[in-house]
């Protein structure tokens, strides 16, 4: 950790606007506690990574493929993680499982964000769009975000924050994912993150 603020490294797979909210959040000072120091896609391409490299902040793509399968990945990831002296990794938009190991020797210092009011529509198959799909389909009438805590689990560390979003008629999953973004995603990320990180700063004090 530098002396002023925590090391955050954020872990991506697509667009990146949670990424985004996160580097705007740091900027504005509503992020004042960590700073972004690495972001990491599991995705070739990704273009959460233009958005890091238009930031100034250091980013690269690490596959499996390169890696030679699910260990050596975690084992570079981890590498790669320490080496920088991160206090907190991010999961923002990041498609890929973590193996109970891995979240294990990161206990407590990885955080994700899921697009619905845990434990609705959570946990293995429920991602991206088809969260969305799925309380469209129930009907639920309110829906939102959750920030948590990530364990060997898949959706299932303990819960940080939540924000709830309105489902309006004739939503459909694209309208309705995007309203939880706006509406929720990219305020609870940040949120929590300075949560976590003004508390890392003041168990250093
Ligand atoms: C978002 O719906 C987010 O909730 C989920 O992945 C989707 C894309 O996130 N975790 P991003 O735009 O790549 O941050």
């Amino acid at each position: 950790m530098s002396n002023a603020k925590a090391n955050i490294a954020v872990l991506v797979s697509g667009g990146g606007t949670n990424l985004q909210a996160l580097i705007d959040a740091e900027k504005s000072g509503v992020l004042k506690s960590g700073t972004i120091r690495l972001v990491i896609s599991n995705k070739k391409g990704a273009y959460a990574l233009e958005r890091a490299e238009k930031a100034g902040i250091e980013a690269f793509a690490l596959t499996r493929k390169s890696c030679g399968g699910q260990e050596g990945f975690e084992k570079r990831l981890t590498e790669e993680i320490e080496s920088r002296g991160i206090d907190l990794i991010i999961m923002a938009g990041f498609m890929s499982i973590l193996s109970e190991d891995f979240t294990r020797h990161f206990d407590h210092k990885i955080i994700n964000i899921h697009p619905s009011l845990i434990p609705s529509f959570c946990g293995k198959g429920f991602y991206g769009l088809l969260v969305h799909e799925a309380a469209l389909a129930k009907g639920v009438k309110v829906t939102g975000a959750t920030v948590h805590y990530v364990n060997e689990i898949p959706d299932g560390g303990e819960i940080i924050m939540q924000k709830a979003v309105e489902v309006k008629d004739g939503d459909t999953p694209e309208t309705l994912q995007r309203r939880v973004m706006e509406e929720a995603e990219w305020i609870i990320l940040p949120a929590s993150a300075e949560k976590i990180c003004a508390g890392i700063l003041a168990g250093r004090a």
